[in-house]
């Protein structure tokens, strides 16, 4: 992936706020991306680093004024070109209406990146099912109606094209207090392996991503807001000690749409600093024991 026309920095520590571009250059030039909940959080990191590789890139979600205003950044920070559309994924005409603008102005589109949800933390039996119904239709519906219009599309016009679905870890475990959410992403993770094996055969790939905590407003306000912040407090239950940077994700999502992953379909890559596996781990809680009393702790364990 590296060669001396890249953007890396190896010196830059990881962690420390000054993470920096893997791929070449140009490594996704004349490729059309669309990223779904691209004017914000995530899906802005992941299309500002797109743009950079020489991408063009349309942004999707329901706030027309969020995407215009994000759009114009972009394209002032890279040089790129950003096509911003309003366009609810619950909505299939309005999918299907955003990728045939998507194709008048781009001619053609390479990537789709189902990144837009929504989420909050509440105990389940106090959810109304229009709650409910709420979180489960962006994020399993919304990728669903993207994946079908992008796929038929591909089909017809024998593109080989690739879906990037971004997930959560407790798509694998489930969670509590967000459970809509916890069964919406682990319907998705479902559909990437299954249309990883159905469209593999026109050569469309589709992968996903599973990231930890990387902070944004849109997330951290819904599931950590107020004191839960400081109680919660993420860095601790990761085993690496710290949340995740923007530009670390970004390099894996650049590198997955890429045809440096040409071989690369039906996974599904963690990125969380370990996070999920220190809650699944049977003795990792002794991580709480102190070092001095490892010594007392043998002794025990070598008379029993
Ligand atoms: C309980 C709630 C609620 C809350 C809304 N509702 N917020 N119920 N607790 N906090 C109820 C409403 O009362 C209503 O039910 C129903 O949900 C639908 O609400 P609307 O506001 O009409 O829905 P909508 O406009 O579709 O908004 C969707 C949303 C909202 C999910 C509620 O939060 C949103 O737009 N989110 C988008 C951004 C987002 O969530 N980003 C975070 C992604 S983070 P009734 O019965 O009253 O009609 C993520 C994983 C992070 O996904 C993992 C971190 C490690
Ligand atoms: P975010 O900024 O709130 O992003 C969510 C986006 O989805 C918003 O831009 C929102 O825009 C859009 N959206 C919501 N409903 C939509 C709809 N019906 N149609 C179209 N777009 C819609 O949060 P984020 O943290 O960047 O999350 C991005 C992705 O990463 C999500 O899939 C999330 O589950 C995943 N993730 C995040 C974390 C994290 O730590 N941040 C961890 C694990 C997974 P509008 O309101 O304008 O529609």
């Amino acid at each position: 992936m590296m060669s001396d026309k890249t953007t890396t920095n190896n010196s830059a520590e990881p962690g420390s706020g000054t993470a920096t571009g893997m791929l070449k250059e140009d490594a996704l030039k004349g490729k059309t991306i669309i990223i779904t909940g691209g004017g914000t959080g995530l899906g802005k990191a992941m299309g500002t680093y797109f743009l950079k590789l020489g991408a063009n890139l349309v942004i999707t979600s329901r706030k027309l004024d969020v995407l215009q205003q994000t759009a114009a950044a972009m394209e002032s920070a890279t040089g790129g070109k950003v096509l911003p559309i309003a366009c609810d994924v619950r909505k299939y005409d309005e999918v299907e209406s955003m990728l045939k603008q998507s194709v008048e102005v781009f001619g053609r589109v390479d990537s789709l990146v189902n990144n837009a949800a929504g989420n909050f933390i509440s105990p389940t039996e106090r959810l109304s099912a229009n709650a409910f119904s709420a979180v489960i239709d962006i994020v399993l519906k919304g990728s669903a109606n993207c994946s079908l219009a992008l796929g038929k599309y591909w089909i017809s016009e024998k593109i080989a094209g690739n879906i990037l679905n971004i997930i959560t870890t407790y798509a694998f475990t489930g969670s509590a207090y967000v459970v809509p959410s916890a069964c919406a992403k682990g319907g998705v993770l479902a559909m990437t392996r299954s249309l990883a094996v159905e469209w593999g055969r026109h050569g469309i790939r589709t992968n996903a991503i599973a990231p930890g905590p990387f902070p944004t407003k849109g997330a951290w306000e819904r599931l950590l807001p107020g004191e839960i912040a400081e109680k919660f407090d993420f860095k601790n239950r990761v085993p690496l000690k710290r949340v995740g940077e923007h530009q670390e994700l970004a390099n894996l999502a650049a590198f997955l749409v890429s045809g440096f992953a040409g071989y690369i379909n039906g996974e599904v890559i963690t990125i969380d600093g370990g996070q999920w596996l220190q809650g699944a781990g049977q003795f990792n809680a002794l991580e709480m024991i102190p070092a001095e009393m490892w010594d007392s702790i043998e002794k025990a364990t070598r008379s029993a």
